[in-house]
């Protein structure tokens, strides 16, 4: 069978190479121009990757223009409506749905991987009261590196697996502690009877004077509904700007704690995991809804750097289905916490506006799925800059799956990107006292 091959001519010496054209199972064709510099001596210039796949993955698939998210295959819709964030996570990881006895092994073994080590708990000490909770989850997580490092052999796919484990595990006791050092509370220890949530709902909000849990771990059904579905949500975007960073980072061959750690710093960025902080950070700058029309107008403006945090996407350009899922559970949450904020009515107002403004509607510019998260994190309680570290509870379901995923593929190569070089040519060096 003959392969579709798709041809680059370069006009100005005339040279001309054919270059296989790769199909996925589903999605856009793929060019492969891995041998352009050798076949026609040029490379490929693309700033912020728009048009270029970074590698093969089978974990998720988007269609931006159809709004279409696959976990595995799976629809996010029907995860969503179905699943855990542990059995998603399981999906993530191991390519199918975990049987009863599967998911019930996979549980027990996070629970088992939820504890810090005492020493690594004397991390949040040497931070300021004030730290920003993001800052401290690079370096906690980062510092694990440095208690699983020489037994790791990165060949063997069991010791992988379980370095993956430890970090889905141990990411919602790491971020609760980082809030409690922020607060000044002492840490809770993570509970092995309680579910994935509501573990870290009880490690984030217990106090000695007033247990969250008060009996017969009850917890409120509607938050724990809310949270396992942020998480699912959250759980993975294919190659995102944290995810080709732990990628990028990660085929070198670094410690996997320390690439997850790096994944962590892209995701903190407020055109990233960031935009949930950064919308009620918006909100709060708007004020009230009589000032919604100069901020339109302000985020319409080419000269003026103010932008709707919370609105467009790089890869959705209908609509975010995330963001269609999590609109209900916002409206249930806010049903559930009524309360007399001004910025939830600020936040539906401002929703309604933007949706009917034609600068909106023809740069295809609708709510993301962080502009409700955002929204439904305050409403549930979680100060605004843990907001990003809740990000990173889901998203180490993704980072960790396509870790496992590219270091178990044997033609992974060291990510090399090349450069258009625009700087000086060649200079001589001009001794310090002879410079103007
Ligand atoms: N407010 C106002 N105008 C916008 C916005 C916005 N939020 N987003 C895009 N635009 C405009 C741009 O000015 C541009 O206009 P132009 O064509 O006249 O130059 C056009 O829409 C296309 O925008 P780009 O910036 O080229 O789109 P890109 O794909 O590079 O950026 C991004 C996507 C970063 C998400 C952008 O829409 C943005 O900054 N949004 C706000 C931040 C945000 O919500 N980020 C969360 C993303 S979701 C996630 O990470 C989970």
């Amino acid at each position: 069978m003959s392969q579709d091959t798709v041809s680059i001519k370069n006009n100005t010496s005339g040279e001309e190479a054919e270059f296989p054209l790769l199909k996925g199972s589903l999605g856009t064709p793929t060019v492969d121009i891995g041998t352009l510099n050798k076949n026609l001596g040029i490379f490929t210039y693309d700033q912020g990757f728009v048009s270029t796949a970074s590698c093969k993955s089978d974990i998720t698939f988007i269609d931006g223009n159809k709004g279409i998210l696959l976990y595995r295959g799976y629809p996010i819709e029907q995860l969503a409506k179905h699943s855990s964030f542990l059995e998603v996570s399981y999906l993530l990881m191991n390519g199918e749905l975990p049987n009863k006895d599967e998911l019930f092994s996979f549980t027990d073994e996070i629970n088992h991987h939820t504890m810090l080590h005492e020493a690594l708990s004397g991390f949040f000490g040497g931070f300021h009261y004030d730290a920003h909770p993001m800052a401290m989850m690079v370096g906690v997580v980062g510092s694990l590196s440095a208690f699983y490092h020489g037994e790791l052999n990165m060949e063997d796919p069991e010791h992988r697996r379980i370095s993956a484990m430890r970090m889905l595990a141990k990411m919602p006791t790491i971020a609760a502690a980082c809030y409690r050092h922020s607060v000044g509370w002492p840490n809770v220890y993570p509970r092995l009877d309680l579910g994935y949530c509501e573990n870290f709902l009880n490690m984030m909000f217990s106090l000695p004077s007033q247990k969250y849990i008060e009996k017969d771990n009850y917890i409120d059904p509607i938050t724990v509904k809310a949270l396992n579905l942020l998480f699912i949500l959250h759980a993975d975007h294919e190659q995102n700007a944290s995810t080709s960073t732990v990628r990028l980072a990660s085929s070198t061959g670094a410690n996997p704690y320390a690439c997850i750690a790096a994944g962590i710093s892209a995701l903190w960025g407020p055109a990233h995991g960031g935009a949930n902080e950064a919308v009620l950070s918006m909100l709060a700058q708007i004020g009230t809804v009589d000032k919604i029309p100069e901020y339109i107008a302000k985020a319409k403006d080419k000269n003026d750097p103010f932008r709707l945090m919370g609105f467009g996407h790089r890869v959705y350009k209908n609509f975010d289905p995330r963001a269609t899922i999590i609109r209900e559970t916002c409206y249930e949450v806010l049903e559930r916490f009524p309360t007399d904020d001004p910025l939830f009515e600020l936040a539906l107002a401002l929703e309604e506006y933007a949706l009917k403004d034609e600068y909106f509607i023809e740069k295809k510019l609708y709510p993301n799925v962080d502009f409700y998260s955002g929204i439904i994190y305050r409403a549930l309680k979680i100060p605004e800059n843990m907001f990003t570290v809740m990000f990173v509870i889901a998203r180490t379901a993704g980072w960790v799956s396509h870790w496992l995923e590219m270091m178990s593929d044997p033609t992974q190569r060291i990510g090399r990107p090349r450069q258009l070089y625009t700087g000086y040519a060649n200079r001589d060096y001009v001794p310090t006292d002879a410079r103007k």
